[in-house]
């Protein structure tokens, strides 16, 4: 059975590149970035990793921790992560889970058996620090993610969540917002006390709080 919005993402122990993790334990009340990557030693693997790891900084304003997952064991993935930091010009600085025998992916439903039956496909979990599932993307082995619009959906999340706000189509942070449904017009001018548009009554915008 496969995860959903909303599911409790399941605990469990792993070793990984910084040593034997607890997932929930290690979460720890953080937003977490969950993804798997088909193999170790792989161009586009190895490029998404590497941008990943880039983008340590902008996880960290959003109080997100990022780790990956690979079938690979964990020998493979120390010393492909030394080709990471020579081809990408960065290190490795988030956990890397070594699942040779599949346990994790298998409760994650990583290994889609019409695509490989061998390998994990490019899941990606956005979890919050309820450990409530909240985004799941899936993505062929042949196409990198795009890491900006992971980010681009956490920041929506986080608005929704502290502001109860919606975020329009093709948004980026700092462009106008939508009121959510449930907030009657009453509580919008107490939520929003600079004004908001009322282009329909369904349909409200306002500049999102900084
Ligand atoms: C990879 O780099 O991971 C990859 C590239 C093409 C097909 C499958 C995987």
């Amino acid at each position: 059975m496969s995860l959903r919005l909303g599911d409790l993402a399941p605990d469990f122990s792993a070793e990984t590149t910084q040593g034997r993790i607890r997932f929930h334990d290690w979460a720890a009340g953080s937003w977490v970035v969950f993804f798997s990557h088909p193999r170790d030693y792989t161009p586009v693997c190895t490029t998404e990793l590497g941008y990943t790891a880039k983008l340590k900084g902008q996880f960290d304003q959003r109080g997100v921790k990022a780790i990956a997952l690979s079938v690979d064991p964990l020998a493979d993935h120390i010393g492909w992560s030394k080709d990471i930091e020579e081809t990408q010009g960065c290190t490795v600085n988030f956990p890397i889970i070594a699942d040779p025998d599949r346990e994790v992916a298998n409760r994650y439903d990583m290994i889609h058996p019409n695509a490989s039956d061998t390998f994990t496909v490019r899941s990606v979990f956005v979890i919050d620090p309820n450990r409530k599932i909240r985004l799941t993307l899936t993505y062929p082995a042949s196409t990198g993610r795009n890491f900006e619009e992971i980010l681009r959906v956490i920041d929506s999340l986080q608005l929704t969540d502290r502001h109860k706000l919606a975020t329009p189509v093709n948004w980026k942070p700092g462009e106008d917002a939508i009121i959510v449904p449930s907030v009657k017009d009453e509580e919008a001018k107490q939520l929003f006390p600079q004004g908001f548009k009322t282009i329909k009554p369904y349909l409200r915008t306002v500049a999102p709080p900084k």
